[in-house]
């Protein structure tokens, strides 16, 4: 069965210091959310994409996309959580049914195919769902104020999370809504099912699959996208 995509769209990307949000930068001639949105609706499971984007944000319209896209729009709100919300809420307009979401951060827009097909496959049974993530490569140390090394952290069992984020519609919906209530700053989908006392999955993804933040970050992910449309390794 078909499953829908939420894009968080409404960032104004301010570590990226650029004169716009950052999905609005050029990637190889297209604009990052144009590559992001081309990978999410050119997948055979994904039935349609709900993107919430800042209020009279004037980039959007210019981006032409292809009349066929299943893209609908929203408005995002002052936190990413907010945006998540209102479209979820546009969503549940938009069907009868309770299926699974994956929300996906419009600053990725490496993607892979591949890595959407293995949540659906691990996670397509499963009664709670996941994320995508990836093992931490790197020593991890915990420090004190002064910045002196109190411990070195065992890094087996520790993951870095990406997305997408994969949950039903309507438990997604809930478990924003009482983080919110409680005042608990959610930063990912799954901490506010984590708040819910629930344990989601997490799926190996590939390390390229990386959130564009910081301005050296663009033409790493220039160069991920000509390695994956070339078919080579990452
Ligand atoms: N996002 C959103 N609504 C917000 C904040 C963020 O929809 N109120 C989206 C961003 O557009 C981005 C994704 O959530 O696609 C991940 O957020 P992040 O990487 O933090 O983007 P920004 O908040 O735009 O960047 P920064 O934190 O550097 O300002
Ligand atoms: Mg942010």
């Amino acid at each position: 069965s078909k499953v829908w995509a939420i894009v968080p769209a409404a960032g104004i990307g301010s570590r990226m210091q650029a004169d716009r949000p950052k999905q609005y930068l050029l990637l190889n001639n297209r604009p990052v959310i144009f590559h992001t949105l081309s990978r999410l609706v050119s997948h055979p499971q994904i039935e349609g994409v709900v993107i919430a984007l800042s209020a009279n944000d004037p980039y959007w319209p210019s981006l032409n996309l292809p009349a066929d896209w299943p893209v609908h729009t929203t408005i995002g709100g002052d936190e990413r959580a907010d945006s998540v919300s209102n479209a979820l809420r546009l969503l549940q307009n938009l069907t009868d049914t309770n299926p699974w979401v994956l929300v996906h951060d419009a600053a990725r827009p490496c993607i892979r195919h591949s890595d959407i097909d293995a949540m659906l496959q691990q996670l397509g049974n499963d009664p709670v769902g996941g994320i995508l993530g990836v093992p931490l490569t790197e020593t991890v140390k915990r420090v004190d104020a002064n910045n002196h090394i109190e411990a070195t952290v065992d890094r087996s069992g520790l993951w870095r999370a990406a997305t997408p984020q994969m949950f039903r519609l309507m438990a997604l919906s809930e478990a924003l809504t009482q983080a919110r209530q409680a005042n608990i700053n959610v930063t990912d989908e799954a901490s506010a099912m984590e708040f819910m006392g629930l344990n989601p999955k997490i799926v190996a993804g590939h390390a390229d699959n990386i959130k564009i933040t910081l301005p050296q970050d663009l033409a790493l992910a220039a160069l991920f996208l000509q390695q994956q449309e070339n078919g080579e390794a990452a």
